[in-house]
């Protein structure tokens, strides 16, 4: 098989990955996270960009070692050419595209949440559509109905913050350090989310599917209501006794949400078979929740931590695909920082 051997290359926030795929097999993989936004309570794009520079030919050498190939033994290489922080995007760009040309190789321009939704069928070659797609990340969060590879409806998406920037910015107001996700993951295990009851955004018992909103999202008055009730036990001098309470309760909201939205779409679509895709799909509550509300009928796929949080390889398999249709980047492609998703249909 031509190009079969694909170089995959992810910067677009804060990992620097690269991998080497060959027909679906991860030869080499190493993804490097960058840890000093954690001292500014948040992902500083200056920062990334010059953290990916220092270390990209580093992570692509070993990704190459770890597959016992030299970089001329690649035959196309994907990178993700957007969205996300363009300075940071840049970087895998100018690589990925010197590369090519210094090697005579195809590129292919990758969508990030595109590579998300491949990311599971790298461990289940089940987890191909048709599916709704629950994705969530730290920039995005997305509600789609794949019918084959490449064919997309877009249901659902939130109108405001991304379920993962609200996890961020909870944990930061809980005065926990970023990433916030895992932090609150972990902390809301020995809370009683009771003792905070908080809205479940846009859900609401009434709404019918013409409803503009019955599949949207919103979760900047969630994260509104936090810190609302995080302002009003600090007066009280309660911060430490409430923080696993307060942030088992805000899981909860989000969860539900969540789940209720992507449930919601299977029933419109009538696909009970449902992806869970992005960095919050990581979390335990949220893949239970939604196998419990799924109550056994159809399939629920998500993949392996590693797989799910920012990587190479998911962008190796997305390219991959790409690369089958014969859609390479032309000479001129660059990074965008708002890359519209590929594949949409009406
Ligand atoms: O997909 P990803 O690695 O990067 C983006 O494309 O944004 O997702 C990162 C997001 C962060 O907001 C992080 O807090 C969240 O995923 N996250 C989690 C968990 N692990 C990471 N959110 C909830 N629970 C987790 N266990
Ligand atoms: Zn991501």
């Amino acid at each position: 098989m031509r190009r079969a051997t694909v170089l995959g290359l992810e910067t677009s926030c804060d990992e620097t990955s690269a991998a080497i795929l060959r027909r679906g097999e991860i030869l080499g993989h190493v993804i490097l996270s960058q840890d000093e936004h954690r001292l500014y309570g948040g992902v500083v794009p200056e920062l990334a960009a010059r953290a990916h520079l220092a270390v990209i030919d580093d992570v692509v050498q070993g990704a190459l070692d770890e597959a016992g190939l030299e970089l001329h033994a690649v035959d196309a290489l994907g990178v993700t050419a957007g969205p996300g922080l363009i300075g940071a995007l840049l970087v895998g760009v100018c690589w990925a595209r010197a590369a090519a040309f210094a090697l005579d190789r195809p590129v292919v321009p990758v969508h990030h949440m595109e590579a998300h939704l491949f990311a599971p069928s790298l461990e289940d070659p089940q987890a191909h559509p048709p599916f709704v797609a629950l994705l969530v990340s730290g920039g995005h969060t997305l509600i789609l109905h794949a019918r084959q590879w490449g064919d997309y409806q877009l249901l659902g998406q939130t109108r405001d913050d991304a379920a993962g920037e609200a996890y961020d910015k909870v944990a930061k107001l809980l005065g926990l350090p970023y990433p916030g996700g895992p932090q609150i993951e972990r902390l809301a295990r020995e809370g009683d989310p009771s003792r905070h009851p908080f809205p479940r955004p846009m859900l609401r018992g009434g709404q019918s599917p013409g409803d503009p909103d019955y599949l949207d999202m919103s979760f900047s008055g969630l994260k509104t209501a936090v810190s609302a009730r995080v302002t009003e036990v600090v007066r009280e001098d309660r911060l430490e006794e409430e923080r696993a309470h307060l942030a088992a309760a805000f899981q909860e909201a989000m969860v539900d949400t969540l789940v209720s939205k992507t449930m919601r779409a299977v029933e419109i679509t009538g696909c009970p078979r449902v992806l869970l895709g992005g960095g919050v799909s990581v979390n335990q509550a949220l893949r239970l929740e939604m196998a419990r509300r799924q109550g056994g009928e159809g399939r629920l796929f998500h993949a392996s931590p590693r797989l799910s949080l920012d990587n190479g390889a998911m962008v190796a398999r997305a390219a991959a695909f790409r690369l089958e249709r014969g859609e390479v980047g032309d000479a001129e492609f660059s990074a965008q920082a708002a890359l519209p998703f590929p594949g949409l249909v009406e």
